[in-house]
């Protein structure tokens, strides 16, 4: 399925078959690009970016590389190819041909769906909008920008579904998209985590390790979705998501080597002296940032979550291979509740704990990159091991909303959390070291002292290579 790039807004969709729908996204371009303008990556309009662009969404060779002005992006609509005589695969519907027009039944909740996904896409582009100005290289500041065209790409891909298939509201809701502003205090985004400052570029790793995995779990399960343009926008977004985290992975990874490298070279646990991030701050950005996530999966016990899923609108990760009969009536789940100063686990029905299932595949996913930050630790003959903290932890939303929680999850006091809170989560000591660290690095080849090199260049060009030129 070829890209069509003559049309003012490339895509895969055939909108120029649909001229209603094609005046609606055209109209709704420009109000698009002047929020790039206003509130994308600060003053990088003129800058030629070394970017990738979908030339189609086949397997394969599906990307573009070159250098290119980043408000003359081509983003536009992208779907996977359809399945044919896909069914869908859960809940009450199980067995039916997908839909491949809206169920006006369940409208709504689709609706709110499509609205919450997209809210998170143009939210992370305002949090990240400062970072340019102080990256660790060239390397690292295209794939910053990379992240961020990607994610107006998102936005694209959600705010199709609400022209396309929700008529005027669907109109509205993708106005408001560019209305509402990460940390804004009159008009926030709709999920807490998308409205925390992004402000250096540790927190801008744990960012795309954290928050786009849980991206990628939100997009899976909306990609075993019945609603077939829902499912198919996903799974071409899915394909862009695994870079983002990768970029999360390989920078945290990259900041973990050099620590060590320091550690290493002076024989200290006590590095902050030689303009390194040391391994107990990167420990309190993860629980930060990780625990801020798992509330993103919302509740525990959670009867739209149900109805989601017994409607056959949201599935579970990866659905089709999970063993057992995708209707849940009969299934129970383990999900924790607190009984006096115990955290204890109690079986639920399967349907009301999808939410908590998709959290604990998030968790596992999460864990499986700390283990390998941790093999560079050891590789390093170095003692230390990062650990992801207890569900209990720091918590905002669900069960442990407003409990105070030890990271190994031990149920303590408000006075013990005041006390120790420093030990756990970042405090305004630890933003303002790596803050002290932030200066730019745009000489091609060089890093900033506090990151190690990455492996190996983008696309086969080396290191060195002028990925961003700025003129
Ligand atoms: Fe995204
Ligand atoms: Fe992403």
């Amino acid at each position: 399925m070829s890209i069509d790039y003559n049309e003012k807004i490339p895509n895969n969709v055939d909108i120029a078959g649909d001229r209603k729908l094609r005046r609606a996204l055209e109209n709704w371009q420009p109000a698009y690009l002047k929020w790039w303008e206003n509130l994308g990556p600060v003053e990088s309009a003129n800058y030629d970016v070394y970017l990738r662009t979908a030339i189609s969404v086949d397997e394969g060779g599906w990307a573009h590389y070159g250098l290119l002005k980043m408000p003359e992006y081509r983003w536009g609509i992208f779907l996977a190819p359809p399945e044919p005589d896909r069914k869908i695969g859960f809940g009450i519907h199980k067995g039916e041909p997908v839909w491949t027009d809206l169920p006006g039944e369940y409208r709504a909740e689709l609706r709110r769906l499509i609205v919450t996904q997209g809210d998170t896409e143009p939210a992370s582009v305002e949090q990240q909008r400062r970072l340019g100005k102080i990256c660790p290289s060239l390397y690292d500041l295209r794939n910053l920008y990379q992240v961020n065209v990607e994610e107006g790409r998102h936005l694209w891909a959600m705010v199709y579904l609400l022209h396309a298939y929700f008529g005027r509201d669907g109109r509205e809701e993708a106005d408001e998209m560019l209305l509402r502003h990460a940390g804004d205090p009159d008009k926030p985004r709709i999920l807490q985590a998308f409205n925390e400052k992004t402000d250096d570029w540790l927190s801008f790793f744990m960012f795309t390790y954290f928050q786009d995995r849980d991206g990628k779990y939100q997009l899976a399960a909306l990609a075993e979705s019945g609603f077939d343009p829902l499912a198919r926008s996903c799974r071409f977004m899915l394909t862009e998501e695994a870079h983002h985290m990768f970029v999360g992975e390989t920078g945290i990874a990259r900041i973990v080597q050099r620590t060590c490298e320091v550690m290493k070279e002076h024989d200290t646990d006590a590095v902050r002296p030689f303009g390194v991030i040391d391994l107990p701050t990167i420990q309190r950005f993860i629980n930060f940032h990780y625990s801020i996530c798992l509330d993103l999966f919302g509740q525990e016990k959670s009867t739209n979550a149900a109805n989601y899923y017994s409607m056959g609108l949201k599935g579970r990760y990866q659905e089709s291979k999970i063993d057992d009969d995708h209707v849940l009536s009969d299934s129970v789940y383990l999900v924790p509740e607190i009984q006096g100063d115990r955290v204890v686990g109690t079986e639920i029905s399967a349907l009301t704990a999808i939410n908590e299932r998709l959290r604990h595949d998030y968790a596992k996913d999460s864990d499986r990159g700390i283990q390998r930050f941790n093999k560079i630790i050891r590789e390093h003959g170095v003692d230390f091991e990062f650990k992801l903290p207890n569900f209990a932890f720091n918590r905002g939303v669900g069960t442990f909303l407003g409990v105070e929680a030890t990271p190994e999850g031990k149920l303590i006091g408000a006075e013990e959390w005041d006390r120790r809170r420093d030990e756990w989560l970042p405090p305004k000591a630890d933003f303002d070291f790596v803050a002290s660290l932030m200066q730019p690095v745009t000489e091609p080849g060089k890093m900033a002292g506090w990151i190690a090199p990455p492996k190996r260049g983008i696309h086969g060009q080396p290191l060195d290579f002028e990925y961003v030129r700025f003129h």
